[in-house]
């Protein structure tokens, strides 16, 4: 499998959310960072879904509110300023089971504060929760990296959880080499039809 194109790789995410995503569906951005994906899910799921988005820095929170704020799309959103780890915590009992796309778009935010950067063991709790509250046909998107320090670390966990999925007879797609030092990678977990 040939290594993907960085510029490329979250674009390439999105589309896979967009393949799944219908109106009035939950979405869940795992890591809102400027908000450009949140953006994306809030779009694909329309005004009559909700788009749970986290972030743990209230820089990025507002960056985001702020994108959501000029595209209108503010109303459809709900930004938590807390780990990805309690996305389930947030989630309203009607919406338990109700996701139809996670997406998290792993490391650090570009031209923000490189030292704040996602961990393998929240990274752990929230591919976990994420997958328990999927509904029928819904999926996990997630894109890791390999360049910066602790990267590695955090793939292996990402790779663990798919071959966990694989060993169960899940169907998983593994987009992009790994390991390959310094470069991307996207886990897509499709939760069965029920
Ligand atoms: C690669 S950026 C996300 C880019 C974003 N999706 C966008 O469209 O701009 C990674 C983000 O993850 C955030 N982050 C790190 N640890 C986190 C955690 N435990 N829970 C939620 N967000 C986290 C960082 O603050 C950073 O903003």
């Amino acid at each position: 499998m040939a290594p993907i194109n960085p510029i490329r790789v979250t674009e390439r995410a999105q589309k896979l959310a967009a393949e799944i995503l219908r109106p009035g569906d939950i979405a869940v951005d795992g890591t809102a960072g400027k908000g450009r994906d949140t953006a994306f899910l809030a779009q694909c799921v329309g005004p009559g879904g909700q788009v749970h988005s986290f972030d743990i820095q209230a820089g990025a929170i507002e960056s985001t509110r702020n994108l959501l704020t000029i595209a209108g799309l503010l109303p459809r959103v709900s930004l938590h300023l807390r780990s990805h780890s309690e996305l389930a915590e947030v989630l309203t009992p009607a919406q338990h089971g109700k996701i139809g796309v996670a997406l998290f778009n792993l490391g650090y935010l570009p031209g923000g504060d490189t030292s704040v950067i996602t961990q393998p063991e929240t990274t752990r709790l929230a591919l976990n929760a994420a997958y328990e509250n999927l509904r029928a046909e819904g999926r996990i998107i997630c894109v890791a990296y390999t360049g910066h320090p602790g990267g590695p670390a955090e793939s292996d966990v990402v790779l663990a959880f798919a071959e966990a999925h694989a060993q169960a007879g899940h169907a998983i797609e593994k987009i992009g080499y790994y390991p390959n030092p310094g470069k991307p990678w996207i886990l897509v977990v499709n939760k069965p039809a029920a």
